[in-house]
């Protein structure tokens, strides 16, 4: 009887302090309701929210609906590879990536050591950070489709609580900021009043804050329970960790980061699984895109940006896309700039067999991914050096994949692990992504 009220009292202590990691500043509060804010949309029907989920995404797999991967559970549901707008029949031409982590990307810039771009947001790092990544969607005709930076806050102004908490938190009165109706007046919108562009600011500076928040860096999955020595990878996934990691095998570590590093004080900060530089890994065109009539001019990524252009005279960036953390990532199907692959699987052996395989013509083919693979949509700088014929086995491909699973947040919910039972806190609660 002791002993059970000992665990009980010992259970509930461990919640809490799994709870406290959560608990968010004011400002990343207000962040959260901006998040979720679908009135922020042209037609009231979306948000960031609804391509980004915090919802747990349904798998077929029970026990991982109990974990968000903050991407769109409509591609994860329906397998389909972009995402559909506020308004109807409007979709981009890429796939959401998560959310999760992506707070650890470093400013936009060019490494002179390496002599290549690393960091920023989007698959092309055109934001250079996250604030910036935030005036986006809002605006993107294929996402959230407002008119203006103007009538985003009007639709601000409208709200009781955000009335107060601009207030409380940045000295913001929305309720003196000037109001335009969302119906576009151009020559109006020209004279954009100073408020605008701070109250729009400050309106992504708290979103950015919230993206910091523990919520989308937990630190909680079996990889960081391993490396904290409080559990054990199992065979299989040991095996995959070492392939992945071998220089001759997998590789993967190359771009994807699998070592901790330290802070000043010698603190571990576990890997993101990303260095955040970009390549062009060979990606076929995904034919599955709709509305796509732009499919014989692919996405090319760093080298399709008119500032990155303008510097790239040979095209050495063209058709190279930023390196994604691979943290959650058995939740986030489907895979790549343009999800072309389905499964973990498939991109797997997508990385082992790309010069070997044998030829298809699309993604559409019965054969793909099993008797051939389609040409890149970009050839030019397609990486041959690191990845495309690797020699794996079928059971190398499988160990792969099995440690990738071992990604996956929240695993004392999910794991049934008595070395790490349900509510044990992240082993690593002080790593905090970078200030931006
Ligand atoms: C209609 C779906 C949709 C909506 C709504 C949406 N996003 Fe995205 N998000 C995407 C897609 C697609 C990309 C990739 C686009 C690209 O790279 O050009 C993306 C990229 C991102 C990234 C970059 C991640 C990385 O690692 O590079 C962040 C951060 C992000 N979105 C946050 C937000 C926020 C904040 C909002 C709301 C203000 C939002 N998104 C609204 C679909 C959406
Ligand atoms: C040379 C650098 C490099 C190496 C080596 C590499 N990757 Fe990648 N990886 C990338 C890039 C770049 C992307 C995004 C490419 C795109 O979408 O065009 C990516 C994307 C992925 C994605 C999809 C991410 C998403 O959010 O959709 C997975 C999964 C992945 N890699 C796993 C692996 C595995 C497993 C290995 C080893 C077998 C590996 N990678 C080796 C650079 C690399």
């Amino acid at each position: 009887m002791q002993k059970q009220s000992a665990t009980f009292l010992l259970v509930l202590c461990l919640s809490f302090a799994s709870e406290a990691r959560e608990a968010l500043t004011d400002e990343q509060q207000l962040g959260k309701l901006l998040f979720e804010d679908k009135n922020l949309s042209l037609n009231r029907n979306q948000s960031c929210a609804s391509c980004h989920s915090l919802n747990p995404v349904q798998q077929q797999n029970a026990f991982l609906n109990l974990v968000p991967g903050f991407v769109d559970p409509e591609n994860v549901k329906k397998g389909s590879p972009v995402s559909s707008g506020s308004l109807l029949h409007r979709n981009g031409i890429l796939n959401a990536p998560s959310v999760g982590y992506a707070a650890f990307s470093p400013l936009f810039h060019w490494d002179e050591e390496e002599g290549l771009y690393v960091g920023g947001q989007f698959w092309n790092g055109r934001a250079s950070n996250l604030i910036e990544q935030a005036k986006g969607p809002f605006l993107n005709a294929d996402e959230m489709a407002m008119p203006s930076e103007w009538s985003v806050v009007s639709r601000l102004k409208e709200n009781k609580e955000y009335r107060k908490l601009f207030w409380q938190i940045y000295r913001l009165n929305l309720a003196t900021a000037p109001y335009i109706s969302h119906k576009n007046n151009k020559q109006l919108i020209a004279k954009k009043p100073a408020a605008v562009t701070e109250i729009y600011h400050h309106m992504a500076k708290a979103i950015g804050a919230f993206e910091q928040s523990p919520v989308f860096n937990k630190f909680n999955s079996k990889f960081d329970y391993v490396l904290a020595g409080k559990t054990k990878f199992t065979p299989i996934e040991e095996k995959g960790f070492a392939l992945f990691n071998d220089e001759k095998k997998g590789n993967c570590a190359a771009c994807h980061i699998s070592e901790a590093s330290r802070d000043e004080d010698g603190n571990i900060i576990p890997p993101v699984f990303t260095d955040f530089t970009y390549d062009n890994i060979g990606l076929p065109r995904n034919v599955n895109i709709p509305n796509n009539p732009r499919q014989e001019q692919p996405n090319s990524g760093l080298g399709g940006r008119t500032d990155i252009a303008a510097l790239d005279a040979e095209g050495y960036e063209t058709g190279k896309h930023k390196v994604m953390s691979l943290r959650n990532i058995a939740l986030t199907p489907p895979y790549g700039h343009n999800g072309v692959f389905a499964t973990l699987e498939q991109i797997v052996h997508f990385y082992n067999t790309r010069d070997t395989l044998g030829w298809v013509s699309d993604n559409q083919e019965p054969g793909f991914a099993k008797s051939g693979w389609p040409a890149p949509e970009i050839d030019q700088n397609v990486n041959h050096d690191e990845l495309g014929n690797l020699g794996l086995t079928p059971d190398e491909e499988k160990a792969i994949v099995a440690f990738m699973k071992t990604l996956t947040d929240d695993y004392p919910k999910w794991g049934r692990d008595r070395l790490v039972p349900s509510g044990t806190p992240s082993p690593f609660p002080e790593v905090k992504p970078p200030v931006q």
